[in-house]
């Protein structure tokens, strides 16, 4: 699979691999970009491309993490990223999939026992991913904002480590979900409403992992090394 450089036009990222649109959206860039290249959109947004091609290609291609490239940028940046991640699934992707689900209820009759059971289990993984999402902003975020800002007078009662949950757990009911729907739902529902829902679920999978992976492979490595060289 490719890997974008800097000089390789923005409309051939997109028609590449639209799935990128939203990643680029994070970073305050949108559509009319006529011929330009991915350095001067970049350019023009006073964005680093080398930020923008790390996140995008990392996204883009599974087996691409350059690990090292994204320990060297500024954590700021990276959390600036993740925020806005955030704000993408809670103002567009949890509300998509409660319109579909609804839809999917409503067009279902006599009673839809599965469609339910689907119903309840998506509100009990979405109650995990915003306290999830929420612990990280409130915790795990300030607490690294802080470490950049001031290394010295970090708290000795705390660390990453503690701070940061692990994300299997989101993971697994999220593809609970999935193969609830897959192998268990009653064939008397609306189908393309049905496939447009396991369609977004698929989709927000990939985003959310390729999420955690940043978060794991970089934020918490990059708190760990700040907190190893204050604490001695
Ligand atoms: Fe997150
Ligand atoms: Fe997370």
């Amino acid at each position: 699979m490719r890997i974008f450089d800097k000089k390789d036009k923005m409309v051939t990222l997109i028609r590449t691999n639209y799935h990128l649109l939203p990643v680029i959206n994070r970073f305050g860039i949108r559509l009319g970009f006529k011929d330009k290249t991915i350095e001067e959109i970049c350019d023009q947004h006073k964005i680093s491309s080398d930020f923008f091609l790390a996140i995008v290609n990392t996204f883009h291609n599974e087996d691409y993490f350059p690990e090292e490239e994204l320990l060297s940028f500024s954590p700021h940046l990276i959390v600036r990223y993740l925020k806005r991640t955030h704000q993408y699934y809670i103002n567009y992707i949890l509300p998509k999939m409660e319109s579909l689900l609804e839809q999917l209820n409503n067009d279902c009759s006599p009673n839809c026992k599965e469609l339910k059971i689907i119903d309840a289990f998506y509100k009990r993984y979405k109650d995990e991913l915003l306290n999830h999402i929420n612990d990280e902003e409130t915790r795990v975020f300030p607490y690294v904002v802080e470490l950049i800002n001031n290394p010295r007078s970090m708290d000795p009662n705390f660390t990453i480590t503690e701070f940061e949950k692990e994300h299997s757990n989101v993971e697994i009911q999220l593809e609970d979900l999935k193969n609830l729907i897959i192998k268990y739902i009653e064939p008397v529902y609306d189908e393309n409403i049905c496939n447009e829902f396991l369609i977004t679920l698929f989709r927000f999978e990939a985003d959310i992992k390729d999420h955690a992976r940043i978060e794991d492979a970089i934020l918490v490595p990059l708190a760990i090394a700040i907190e190893d060289k204050y604490r001695g």
